[in-house]
């Protein structure tokens, strides 16, 4: 019988800290209960690993669980988002302090100021993008096709743009976290056997005016998802337990059907619209079935 994971809490913990300090597209928050299902199942696993961290809702739910004893690995493409991860890390008073500016001159005139501005400091360029998540409209950092950031301003009356204590639990959470700004490719040459991955790519599009693919500029291909398909099984060939969520889509299926994916509803925004909701359906994805009962010792 594969040994129990007995850290993982399968409810999430909906108001502890850390919380993610952004709202990231494609954020994972309503599919935690089900992904920490999935994670329960693989054993025990050392450490952990975020090729596609984004806002990192697992992540930080795993951390509240004190489930990463044995250190994690976040990345990601999109170098503006790895700055904040590490400004977060590295100068959380800095960072406390500019948001503080940032507050206390909000206003409509004051967000299209920030907007078209580029700080020179990657503090202010954290602060400057962590504002913008929280004050444009619908609330979601999405860049253009040319990494530009053109969301109008939201009408909200009492924005969260400064929580430090949650900025400073991040901080902490973030202490001996690897913090890297690349390819999926270069993230899983850093996986052990007995090591966690989990994988939330840009989705496969399930229709004509999706958006799912838009992160960062050249978008996130059919020969991407291959590309990642290709590293999931190389991953569950050396013993890493390997997770990976997708769109419900034919090539998410033929790239994984030999780990008999699992569908799950998930309330998601079906196209360019981000106003507009509806239920999908998701893959999941893992090798947790084909391990080998593991007992790790120590
Ligand atoms: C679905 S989002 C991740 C959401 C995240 N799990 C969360 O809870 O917020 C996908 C991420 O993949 C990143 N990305 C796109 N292409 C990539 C690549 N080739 N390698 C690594 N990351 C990539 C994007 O910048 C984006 O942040």
């Amino acid at each position: 019988m594969a040994a129990a994971a007995p850290s993982i809490i399968l409810a999430p913990s909906r108001y502890a800290l850390p919380r993610p300090f952004l709202k990231w597209v494609g954020g994972k928050g309503q599919l935690l209960g089900t992904l920490l299902e999935r994670i329960g199942a693989a054993g025990q696993f050392r450490g952990y690993h975020e090729p596609f961290v984004g806002g990192g809702a697992l992540f930080f739910e795993l951390t509240r669980q004190g489930a990463l004893r044995d250190g994690a690995a976040l990345s990601d493409a999109n170098p503006h988002l790895i700055e904040v991860w590490q400004v977060v890390r590295n100068e959380v008073q800095g960072l406390v302090d500019a948001l503080a500016v940032l507050k206390s001159r909000h206003c409509e005139e004051h967000y299209y100021a920030v907007r078209a501005d580029v700080p020179a400091t990657p503090v202010d360029r954290a602060a400057r993008i962590i504002y913008l998540n929280k004050t444009c409209f619908n609330g979601l950092y999405r860049e253009n096709r040319r990494g530009g950031f053109n969301v109008p301003f939201g009408r909200y009356t009492d924005p969260p743009i400064l929580d430090e204590e949650n900025l400073r639990a991040c901080s902490r959470a973030l202490r001996n976290v690897d913090l890297r700004c690349q390819d999926f490719v270069s993230a899983a040459a850093r996986v052990r056997p007995h090591d966690l991955v989990y994988f939330d790519p840009p989705y496969v599009p399930v229709s004509r005016t999706s958006v799912f693919t838009e992160y960062q500029k050249g978008g996130f291909g059919e020969g991407d998802q291959r590309r990642l398909a290709g590293t999931f099984r190389t991953l569950a060939d050396t013993g890493a337990r390997v997770l990976l969520s997708n769109s419900w889509a034919p090539l998410v299926l033929e790239c994984y059907g030999e780990f008999s994916p699992l569908e799950v509803s998930a309330s998601r925004n079906v196209n360019s619209r981000t106003d507009r909701r509806g239920r999908v359906s998701e893959a999941l994805v893992d090798n947790f079935a084909a391990l080998r009962p593991a007992k790790l010792a120590g």
